[in-house]
């Protein structure tokens, strides 16, 4: 069993649930042409982060690291129109490619790609008492995760979800010695949810066209 057959099921599930369409499609097209790296989340990841939203009735969604805006548009489709999302991102020219995506799948009005490193953009958020938001999705460095989960904390309420992804990376969040700051991260959040009587978690291992990683889901107690 390897990436060969994993990909090969992600496009017998994409293909035969018809998941993509010309949206999408044209985002990866125009990341790949601006020479972002090929990292967001599969076809398949972006309809379960979508049919979350659609299972929690999300009607405010913050995202956590944009890249192109995929992850975005897959999100921001499960909002009624009076819904908003905010995706945070660091670089630039990510940001730039993801709002000319999120504009040509016609979600602009309800996207705002706010450009600056996360936890200072959050925390200007809590400033502003922004939110509560529904849903959080945190993507972005994985080091970073505790101080993204400590940040929603502040910018949910009870029964809101969050998803963290690439929490499985290969198998390494069972590398109790690891030195990787990004494995530490993961392991750390694991620890934070266990350590913390307001959330209950779980971590699922995922294969796919992306490979072998695992995506957290949280709900903040009621
Ligand atoms: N969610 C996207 C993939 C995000 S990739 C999708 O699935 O479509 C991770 C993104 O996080 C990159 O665009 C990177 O530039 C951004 N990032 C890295 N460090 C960051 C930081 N400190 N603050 C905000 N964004 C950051
Ligand atoms: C990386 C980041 C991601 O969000 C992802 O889904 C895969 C890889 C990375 O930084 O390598
Ligand atoms: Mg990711």
């Amino acid at each position: 069993m390897s990436q060969e057959i994993w990909g090969a099921v992600d496009q017998y599930i994409e293909t035969t649930l018809g998941l993509r369409d010309d949206a999408v499609d044209r985002a990866i097209a125009a990341s790949v042409e601006a020479g972002l790296p090929q990292i967001h989340v599969s076809a398949a990841q972006g309809k379960l982060l979508n049919l979350i939203a659609q299972m929690i009735s999300a009607s405010t969604i913050l995202e956590v690291g944009t890249l192109a805006g995929y992850s975005t548009i897959w999100l921001a489709r499960a909002l009624t129109e009076t819904g908003r999302l905010v995706t945070l991102e660091l670089d630039p020219k990510h940001a730039e490619v993801a709002r000319g995506n999120i504009a040509e799948a016609g979600l602009g009005p309800r996207v705002e790609v706010r450009v600056g490193p996360a936890a200072e953009s959050m925390r200007a958020m809590i400033a502003a008492k922004e939110g509560p938001f529904d849903l959080v999705f945190i993507d972005a460095d994985k080091s970073s995760i505790p101080t993204y989960l400590e940040l929603s904390l502040e910018l949910t309420r009870p029964g809101s979800v969050i998803v963290v992804d690439n929490v499985v990376r290969g198998g390494s969040l069972a590398e109790a010695n690891s030195n990787d700051e990004n494995v530490v991260g993961t392991r750390r959040l694991h620890e934070m949810i266990a350590d913390n009587p307001r959330l209950e978690g779980t971590t699922i291992q995922t294969v796919g066209a992306k490979g072998y990683d695992g995506l957290t889901l949280i709900v903040v107690a009621s």
